[in-house]
């Protein structure tokens, strides 16, 4: 049988990640929800239309869904869901500070995935990001390889770009990683990070390497800036989309992204951003790299800010 992919939230990320997803025309059914009437059915309808220009067969479905799980009918049988569920930030808001309100969508969508699509891997995209995965397993009770965030992949894009762009080089020549947390603990990795095999600290004087870090630790809040109102979408749903078809296709690609470390690193009992091996299971395994005093000390420095924070979603 064909596969079968969700995606919760029809708003920016969701819509774009729909698009993406159904473009790759290797899913049966991509089905699109919100809680906002007839919005996930007319962009469903909308993308439908657009088959026959851009050449796929996926049929996009859309799905009104209620505070009661009404309309989650929709989802049922699906091998995939993405939770984009949520409100963005705004122009001097941190991920953090959208903790409350997220976590009570992020609760209500995830009990409803539980119930209607009980054997599906979870993707976790809304914010703040580690602590909503967290939280979307605490209330799925699925195993924690089966949840997992996007967060790495996305942050690793903005790197690999800002490097692409220092050194006017083609983006396909750069290979960057970030780990951590998707947001102040985040770990950009010179020493992983290379232009055609070479390493950035070869190419680059430190204190340029450190600019282009902080420019990835902040490059959310640099496309928030701009634009207002919202958040950067076409990135994001870009990392998101590549995760579902890894899952889809079984790939066991290695990416970056928030899954449950379980003494990797000698961290335990956390989720944290780091590369992971990626599956018809969600994460098949937590890959370890090798990573400098000063990378592994920022590692275990995120994963006891976003442990502290992760304790605290239990309760809301
Ligand atoms: N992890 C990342 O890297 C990353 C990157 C960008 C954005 N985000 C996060 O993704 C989320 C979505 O961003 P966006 O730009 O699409 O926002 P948006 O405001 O455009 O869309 C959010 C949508 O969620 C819907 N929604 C709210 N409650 C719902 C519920 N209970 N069930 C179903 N749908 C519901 C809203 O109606 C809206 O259409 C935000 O939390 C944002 O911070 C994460």
């Amino acid at each position: 049988m064909g596969k079968k992919v969700t995606v919760v939230g029809a708003g920016f990320y969701g819509s774009t990640t729909a698009q993406r997803l159904a473009e790759y025309d290797i899913f049966e059914t991509v089905v699109l929800t919100d809680i906002v009437e007839g919005k996930p059915e007319g962009l469903a309808l909308d993308l439908n239309q657009s088959r026959p220009i851009e050449g796929f067969e996926t049929k996009v479905v859309g799905a009104t869904t209620g505070p009661n799980g009404e309309g989650y009918e929709a989802i049922e049988g699906s091998d995939v869901v993405v939770i984009t569920a949520g409100l963005p930030r705004k122009p001097g808001m941190s991920r953090m500070d959208l903790l409350g309100v997220n976590a009570k969508i992020v609760r209500q969508v995830a009990e409803n995935v539980a119930k209607y699509a009980p054997n599906a891997v979870v993707i976790v995209v809304s914010n703040p990001l580690d602590e909503m995965t967290a939280l979307a397993q605490i209330a799925t009770q699925f195993p924690k390889n089966r949840v997992l965030g996007q967060a790495g992949m996305l942050d690793s894009a903005r790197f690999t770009n800002n490097v692409a762009e220092e050194l006017k080089v083609p983006v396909s020549s750069v290979k960057t990683l970030t780990l951590g947390s998707h947001g102040d603990t985040m770990v950009p990795v010179p020493s992983k990070s290379t232009v055609n095999g070479k390493p950035v600290a070869e190419l680059l004087p430190a204190d340029k390497v450190e600019e282009l870090v902080t420019r990835t630790r902040n490059g959310g809040a640099e496309v928030v800036a701009l634009l207002k109102t919202g958040s950067a979408y076409y990135a994001p749903s870009a990392a998101a989309a590549r995760m579902a078809r890894a899952v889809a296709e079984d790939s066991g690609a290695v990416m970056p992204v928030c899954a449950w470390v379980d003494g990797e690193y000698g961290i335990s009992g956390v989720y944290l951003g780091v590369e992971a091996e990626i599956g018809a299971q969600g994460v098949k395994r937590v890959v370890e790299t090798d990573l400098t005093e000063s990378e592994l000390a920022g590692l275990k420095e995120a994963a006891e800010a976003v442990r502290a924070k992760q304790a605290d979603v239990a309760s809301l």
